[in-house]
């Protein structure tokens, strides 16, 4: 069986890590794009050349022409610039808007039919405008934001308690911005309900950490904004859909109607599997998360009058 083709726009911090993570999980075959000459394919080369370590036979190629991206069964987008120390992921809304523009352009001539899982910020805006140009069936677009939410949560949960990551399972729902919307109630650890294990003073701080948790890593790294774990929450996703494992994660789904949207990508619950998006699981939600949700997406709806 051939393996699969998985295409990463951007070669950059989490572009790259991404396609270091494939790589090691053996997912398919990568093709690195970037516009700067020379970085991918030297990338692509280095990542290559670990393969005899790694015991597998992926190929991985790095190109600055997006006719090799051509059958690509999985684009992954992660083009563009990433955060400075006092900058939102709005502030990138301008720069970050004619790149997409132009990648989404490319990819609907060279792989129109792929999965399409954007990374780029700011994300729920980003999805929508690659949406706008690529215009594939719904289920095939998706952003990545509510895994690494989520996995912040959890990590900072776990060091709170000073228990296994594993045990915690976490959701955080609504747009990639510091009004996110973290489910306390559906938040266990080894099956307990969050709220019987701290008081309500340690979880809000940990709901701050988690809504500021891209700052944070901006404000000390300095040049950059994170990667390791980002790069790791798209390659979750990828994983999901390449396997059929159909894991249900947050993600930047397309709204018909759920959760009271229409129209707009924003942090839901979904199957991801062989199908993409399979379903965008709706869970009851009270009225304060009703509203913390409503909020989130409606800051979404207005960065998008903006694109
Ligand atoms: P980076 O600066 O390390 O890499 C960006 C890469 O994009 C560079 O290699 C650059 O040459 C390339 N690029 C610029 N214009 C391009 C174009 N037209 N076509 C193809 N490539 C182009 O940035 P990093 O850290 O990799 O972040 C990438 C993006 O992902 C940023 O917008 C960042 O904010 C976002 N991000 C989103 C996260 C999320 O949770 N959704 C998490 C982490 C980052
Ligand atoms: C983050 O949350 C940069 O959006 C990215 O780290």
């Amino acid at each position: 069986m051939a393996r699969k083709k998985i295409a990463v726009i951007g070669a950059g911090n989490v572009g790259a890590t991404t396609a270091l993570l494939l790589q090691e999980k053996a997912l398919g075959d990568i093709v690195l794009y970037d516009v700067a000459e020379g970085i991918p394919q030297g990338k692509a080369l280095d990542l290559m050349e670990k393969t005899p370590i790694d015991g597998t036979d992926v190929k991985v190629t790095g190109t600055n022409s997006y006719d090799d991206i051509h059958g690509a069964d999985i684009v992954i987008v992660t083009a563009g610039m990433a955060r400075k120390p006092g900058m939102s992921r709005e502030d990138l809304l301008a720069k970050n808007k004619e790149i997409m523009t132009n990648v989404a352009t490319n990819l609907k001539r060279v792989a129109p039919d792929a999965f399409t899982i954007v990374v780029s910020n700011p994300l729920d805006i980003m999805v929508y405008l690659c949406n706008k140009i690529l215009q594939p069936k719904s289920n095939k677009i998706m952003g990545m934001a509510g895994v690494l939410d989520t996995i912040r949560f959890r990590t900072f949960v776990a060091m709170e308690l000073n228990v296994s990551v594993e045990s915690v399972h976490g959701l955080v729902l609504g747009g990639h911005g510091d009004d996110m919307v973290p489910l306390i109630r559906y938040c266990f650890v080894g099956g307990i309900p969050l709220a019987q294990l701290l008081s309500k003073e340690r979880i809000d701080a940990i709901v701050e950490r988690t809504r500021k948790g891209g700052g944070e890593i901006v404000a000390l790294l300095k040049t950059g904004s994170a990667f390791y774990a980002p790069a790791a929450a798209v390659v979750k996703m990828a994983e999901s859909i390449l396997l059929d494992k159909k894991m249900i994660l947050p993600c930047a789904a397309y709204l018909k109607g759920e959760y009271g949207e229409d129209g707009i990508f924003v942090g839901v619950p979904a199957i991801l599997g062989a199908n993409g998006v399979e379903k965008v699981v709706e869970l009851e939600l009270s009225d304060e998360e009703k509203a913390m949700f409503k909020k989130s997406a409606s800051r979404v709806r207005e960065y998008i009058k903006e694109v």
